[in-house]
This record gives C-alpha cells, structure tokens and sequence, in this order.
C-alpha cells in the first residue's frame, strides 16, 4: 500500500509456543495488513502479534490512519487479492474503523468481522443487542446531553452516568441522587449513557476471548478506588465461560473481551470490547495470531465454496423465474 507499511522488529521466535500453536501458524503464508490506531502505536497490542506472525513466515503490512494519508484503491481485490484479511484493534472515534468497513466493503475478510465491532463500539447499541439475547445487562437510557439526566426517575438512583462511546474509563461518574447529577460538569460533547449502580464487590472480571479459549482476570473497579483487590488472572468458572462465548455468538466477535460484575442476581455485563489488551493472557500474542490465521482462512473457504455453488443456486432458483418470463 502507499501509506506506511513498516516492518517491526521480528522478535526472538518462541520454540515451545510455535510447537504448541505450530499447526495453524506454520501453514502457507497469508498476506495480512493490520490498521493500527495512533494509540497503540507504542502498546503491546496488536504489535506483539504482528511481530509473531512476521517470525512464522506470514506477510504483515501496518497501516497507520493517523500517520498517513490511506489509497481507499489499494483496498480493492484486483485479480491477485492484495491481502487476505485486514484486522483492527479499535479505539473509540478513531479512523481504523472507517478503513476497516470499506475493506469489508470491497469484499475482504475483516477481524473482527466489521458489522460486529460497530455492535461492541456503540454502547447503546451494545445494551440492546445483549438484552435482546437475553445477557445479563444493566437497565439503559440514552441522553443525548446531560441536562436531559434528570427526566430518569428518582428511585433509579444511584446511577452510573457514562459516556456512549466511552472508553479506557473515561468520565464514568457514579451519582447518587438528583442533587448531585444537579452539581455534576458531565463533559457534553457526545452521547450519554446511564444505568443503576449494581452493587458488586468491587472490581470486576475482565473475561478475555483470544478465539479459542477465555481467560479471567481480576481488576479494581474505577468506582471503587480504595478498594482491598488483587489484580491476578483467576480460573474461569463454566458459568463465566459460557457467559463470554455467549457474548462473542450474539455480537459475532472473534477476538474481544467483555467487564463482568458479580451482583446479587448472579454475573452482569456492563461492556464489551473488541480486540482489548489481553493483559496476563499467556502467550496472548501466538493465541491471536493463531484466531487470525484461523478466521482468514474459514472465511476464504466459505466465499470459495459460495462462489462454488452460485451456479446451483442460478439452475435452482434463478432459472425457472428467469424461464417463465421468456
Ligand atoms: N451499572 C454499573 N454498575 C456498577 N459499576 C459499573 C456500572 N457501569 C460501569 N461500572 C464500573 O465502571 C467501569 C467502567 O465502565 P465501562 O466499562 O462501561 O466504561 P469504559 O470506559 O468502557 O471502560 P473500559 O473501556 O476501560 O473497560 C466498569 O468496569 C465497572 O467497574
Ligand atoms: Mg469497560
């Protein structure tokens, strides 16, 4: 592509993770190109596994929306596909996303599949399409300002006030009756979302789907600053398992990773995240390369075999209609 395309440094190769995930990884290359938001430019993530499937022999390009200008041609397949997927780790009201879907648009595979990021992006969405499913999620109002706050009942509260697109726990206010909403200065400058506080213990669990397996990981809850936790990876239990691949079929995620907290009525979502950090996941890096080999290849074998059988759906379907007009 014309905008960046920079190789980073391959890092030492992991003989006993490549023995372990050799199977998918070590198969014919696949040409790849990761958009990569300014934000995590310097993170671990996505570059640790871009750097992993650069050692076992596949083509990597990075494109970096923020830091040059994107040729939308160069997303077209011509003849010779130029790449076999394009995978996003999205942030909040960044440019990837945008690339990303007119990839998606041209006909190449996306990861995650990129209907299913916009359902995790927008929160509001997100609240519907988990209730609708039947998940475990707090009840939901959207304001499209502030001042609209105080139309929520009385006996709601307390409430948790944040905002639609938020991210990396940015202005997440719990309130806790309608003088204090009075007092607050919420930042106006997108959508809202509130919900009744849930009470929990004080931290949630961060379940994380690297597309084959889920893990779980203890972490503080930013409204509960003081509180006595242990930030560790935990064993996933078989109702917090199924809880998370629940999650990831009803948004049709591959890679994400959803908040939980434990409340009196059992586990609650309270966000789902595409492509997240996988912080204290082992070997996260060789797991997601292995997803994203894994959903190139099973999508370039379903479009191979839609391809195969257009002409039996033409003799099927389409020829007797296109007959009785003659
Ligand atoms: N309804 C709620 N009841 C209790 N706690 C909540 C509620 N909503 C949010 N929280 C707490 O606030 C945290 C941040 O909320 P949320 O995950 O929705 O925002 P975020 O900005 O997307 O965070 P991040 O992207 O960093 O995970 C949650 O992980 C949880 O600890
Ligand atoms: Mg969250």
């Amino acid at each position: 592509m014309t905008s960046s395309t920079t190789q980073s440094a391959t890092r030492r190769i992991d003989v006993s993770a490549v023995r372990e995930f050799g199977e998918v990884l070590l198969t014919s290359p696949a040409r790849l190109c990761f958009i990569v938001e300014a934000k995590y430019e310097n993170d671990v993530m996505p570059g640790a596994v871009v750097d992993v499937l650069r050692s076992c022999g596949h083509h990597v390009d990075v494109l970096r929306p923020n830091g040059s200008v994107a040729d939308l041609w160069d997303l077209l397949p011509t003849d010779v596909a130029r790449y076999d997927a394009f995978v996003l780790k999205t942030v909040s009201s960044g440019p990837g996303l945008s690339l990303l879907e007119a990839a998606a648009a041209a006909g190449v595979t996306t990861i995650n599949d990129h209907r299913a990021i916009r359902l995790a992006r927008d929160k509001a969405v997100a609240a519907v399409r988990a209730r609708k499913a039947g998940i475990p999620f707090p009840k939901t109002w959207f304001a499209s300002k502030s001042g609209l706050l105080d139309q929520i009942p009385p006996t709601s509260y307390p409430l948790v006030v944040k905002p639609n697109n938020g991210s990396a726990l940015r202005d997440v206010y719990r309130v806790d009756s309608p003088a204090e909403l009075a007092r607050l200065d919420i930042d106006d400058s997108g959508s809202l979302l509130a919900q009744p506080y849930l009470p929990n213990p004080g931290y949630d669990v961060k379940l994380y789907n690297t597309g084959d397996e889920v893990f779980a990981t203890v972490k503080r809850s930013p409204l509960h600053p003081g509180a006595d936790v242990v930030e560790e990876q935990i064993p996933v239990t078989p109702e917090l398992r199924s809880l998370a691949r629940a999650v990831g079929r009803v948004f049709g995620l591959d890679i994400y990773g959803i908040d939980v907290v434990e409340t009196a009525d059992g586990w609650v979502v309270l966000d789902v995240n595409d492509f997240p950090s996988f912080g204290n996941v082992p070997r996260a890096a060789y797991r997601l390369a292995r997803t994203v080999l894994r959903v190139t290849r099973r999508q370039a074998a379903a479009k191979e075999s839609a391809r195969a059988s257009a002409p039996t759906v033409y003799r099927s379907v389409l020829a007797p209609v296109v007959e009785a007009r003659a």
